[in-house]
């Protein structure tokens, strides 16, 4: 079921295009991210799902309903931003409350500055849902703190919990993890993902770190220039990027990519490597063809298709080592991993031999686009421009 719905959305500011005609359907449930570089237009299209900006064409849809014209306030979405934005003299328990006493002193059409009103049984119902909500993140302990006396990871559950009391439609997170340390930042993945499969609510989650879509999402929109590239799981974005631009975004160390041609048969080469099969037949010309770090390994001299080449940086990561490889007379350089066994031997000037493991590389056209079949065995073959 389709909760959320932005068709055709663009926006400009002034003059400046940023959105060139969105479309996303959110599916009920699911915890979509939205990933891209800085300035691609992520946090633009997140304000207009929240009603925080007016797209300047295009309809937002949120359970059915043309939203367009209703406030924020009434979209009844939940908006978690990367400073907590707590209040500071408040304790948590009051923090989480706020919007509790809000909404009811508005339904009773109080001004909340008019002292206390809220009913005796009104403030315990309140109380009771805050500590309920608490317990879910863990921070029933911390009621009584003020956000000053809590850790970063804690204030970050303290303002989710603010969020999730009123029970919204959706959550909308802008980069919620950027402004902890990079161990925190980890753990809070699982965290999330965890919140998110006990919640069972439409999270929509922005955010320029690719590893964070990886982890987190059941499907990731890659974001560039006020475009969405490409929309899929997480694995089918990795494995089959449709554009060499979510390619050489999605993973790290970035996808290797060497410059390639097509031969009269349709076959893509690059020195010692041969695709077959990748265009159609008196297709020609040029191609960049992509090799992940983790589909390298080092092989003996003499290997077929082998790209041979020196050692010029060494990375060791422990569990893993990636190797840089100057190949093809200097003039690319792969990065290869390899396990700490099998790169132990390999020292900086070192001349090694790289070989690709069958079936795994992806072909660019000159247009950026995927030509390659990943299944080429049914015969067809992709039309070349
Ligand atoms: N209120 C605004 N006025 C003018 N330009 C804006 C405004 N908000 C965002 N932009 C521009 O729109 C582009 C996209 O911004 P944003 O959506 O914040 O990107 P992201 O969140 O992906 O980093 C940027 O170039 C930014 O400078
Ligand atoms: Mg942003």
């Amino acid at each position: 079921m389709t909760a959320i719905s932005l068709s055709a959305i663009k926006k400009s500011f002034g003059t400046t295009s940023v959105l060139n005609g969105i479309n996303l359907d959110i599916t009920d449930g699911e915890f979509l991210t939205l990933v891209g570089p800085s300035g691609c237009g992520k946090s633009t299209l997140l304000r207009i799902l929240a009603g925080l900006e007016a797209p300047s064409s295009g309809e937002v849809v949120i359970g059915g309903q043309t939203v367009n014209a209703v406030r924020p306030a009434r979209r009844n979405l939940a908006m978690v931003f990367q400073s907590y934005a707590l209040y500071p003299h408040l304790t948590v328990l009051q923090n989480m409350m706020t919007p509790l006493k809000l909404r009811d002193l508005s339904l009773a059409g109080r001004l909340p500055l008019l002292g206390p009103v809220l009913a005796r049984g009104q403030y315990r119902a309140i109380v009771e849902q805050v500590r309920e909500t608490a317990e879910i993140l863990k921070i029933d302990h911390l009621l009584d703190r003020k956000p000053g006396q809590l850790s970063g990871g804690q204030r970050q559950r303290a303002a989710l919990g603010r969020a999730m009391v009123r029970k919204p439609v959706a959550f909308l997170m802008d980069e919620p993890l950027s402004n902890l340390d990079a161990a925190l930042r980890i753990h809070m993945r699982s965290e999330l993902a965890e919140l998110h499969r006990s919640l069972k609510t439409t999270f929509v989650y922005v955010t320029h770190d690719q590893a964070e879509a990886l982890t987190m999402s059941d499907r990731m929109a890659v974001m560039m220039d006020g475009e969405i590239l490409q929309l899929g799981a997480p694995h089918t974005v990795y494995n089959d990027p449709q554009d060499i631009r979510v390619a050489e975004f999605v993973g790290a160390p970035r996808i290797n990519l060497l410059p390639g041609s097509l031969d009269n048969n349709g076959c893509a080469r690059c020195g010692e490597i041969v695709l077959s099969r990748t265009a159609a037949k008196g297709v020609v010309g040029s191609v960049s063809i992509g090799l992940r770090p983790e589909h390298l390994s080092l092989c003996d001299k003499g290997t077929p298709e082998a790209l041979s080449g020196q050692v010029v940086h060494k990375e060791n990561l422990g569990a893993d080592i990636y190797l840089h490889v100057s190949v093809l007379n200097g003039s690319q350089r792969l990065v290869v991993r390899v396990s700490p066994h099998e790169g132990q031997g390999a020292s900086f000037g070192q001349t090694v031999h790289i070989v690709r493991e069958h079936g795994q590389a992806l072909v660019f056209g000159k247009d950026g686009k995927r030509l390659d079949l990943k299944n080429a065995d049914d015969g067809k073959v992709a039309e070349v421009a």
